[in-house]
């Protein structure tokens, strides 16, 4: 048996401006998806169980259930295989730490993590790059035209500031002082619907959005400089900005700008959507003083409030 692991992420700004090539910033986080996966004997399947949907299936060549939601899963293996030249049955088993639906990149995880244990089942290495592309023609399948940001931060770790275009540079971030906190808004999110709506305000009002996007390409330039002066300031009235660029572009709600609001009035120093919006999470900037005191106003209206740890680790075999 093999066994492979990637991070979720979370991003801290620039979300879907990302989607029309504006820079984003992501940092993989401590929570990660593990998979793992076995050789079979007999005609080619794939078997799937992932124990946090509860859900089992077998695909086969001529059974492609495209519509299960494991359907992704056997497309990263078979890609995989189709790559190394390999067709082999295999069962995979998922075991994700990330919550699913959460903007926290759970599905690209998974992806990635496949990706590398099927290689490793087949006794190749595949580049990270490689293992990368592969997993984002399955993220394709889940979010439509996802920009590639969450495959990218779960194959390579760390933090980074990545643009369609232009693929990804390291940032080397010390995160000192500053607390993220991400706080449950209760609602699933749906990424590959949120894009799509933004898509449509991206086709009806070109001549907004653009400068919209543009704002939003400088709003990230100008937190980099802040992240790496530590302006933890800066840092926060940016969270704040780029929330309102968000609200524009109608991925925020009642509940999301509700659990914003009582952040800032409990002293944060800013908060946002992080990932599609719609529902999923929010992020929290502050610092260790004020950690405590934010943690329990929101959790008298969320479900899961909890610190973020920023991990470095990229995808890896455990
Ligand atoms: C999803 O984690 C982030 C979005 O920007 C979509 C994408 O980048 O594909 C909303």
């Amino acid at each position: 048996m093999i066994k492979a692991s990637a991070p979720g992420k979370i991003i801290l700004v620039g979300e879907h401006f990302v989607v029309y090539n504006k820079p984003a910033i992501a940092t993989a986080i401590n929570l990660r998806a593990h998979v793992f996966v076995k050789k079979l004997e007999g005609d080619f399947k794939i078997k799937i169980y992932s124990k946090n949907l509860s859900k089992k299936a077998i695909f086969n060549m001529q059974s492609e259930n495209k519509h299960s939601e494991l359907y992704p899963i056997y497309y990263a293996a078979y890609k995989t295989m189709q790559e190394i030249g390999k067709i082999q049955p295999v069962e995979i088993i998922i075991d994700s730490q990330i919550p699913p639906a959460s903007g926290m990149g759970s599905s690209a995880a998974v992806s990635v993590a496949t990706v590398k244990a099927i290689s490793s089942l087949l006794d190749v290495s595949l580049s990270k790059d490689k293992i990368s592309k592969i997993a984002y023609e399955a993220e394709k399948i889940v979010h439509g035209r996802p920009s590639g940001i969450d495959n990218t931060i779960s194959t390579y770790g760390g933090t980074i500031v990545y643009q369609k275009d232009k693929g990804f540079r390291f940032l080397n971030y010390d995160v000192k002082e500053a607390v993220f906190i991400l706080v449950d808004t209760g609602i699933p999110r749906n990424t590959g619907l949120m894009v799509r709506k933004v898509r449509l305000l991206n086709d009806k009002y070109p001549e907004i959005m653009n400068l919209i996007n543009i704002t939003a390409e400088k709003l990230v330039l100008r937190f980099i400089n802040a992240m790496e002066k530590n302006d933890l300031i800066q840092m926060g009235e940016l969270f704040n900005i780029n929330q309102g660029l968000l609200a524009a572009i109608n991925v925020s709600n009642k509940k999301i700008e509700e659990l914003i609001y009582a952040a800032r009035n409990a002293g944060a120093l800013g908060a946002k959507i992080t990932g599609a919006g719609g529902g999923g999470y929010i992020i929290i900037l502050t610092t260790k003083n004020k950690a405590n005191e934010i943690m329990k106003v929101l959790r008298e209206l969320s479900e899961h409030v909890f610190l973020v740890n920023i991990a470095t680790e990229g995808v890896r075999l455990d």
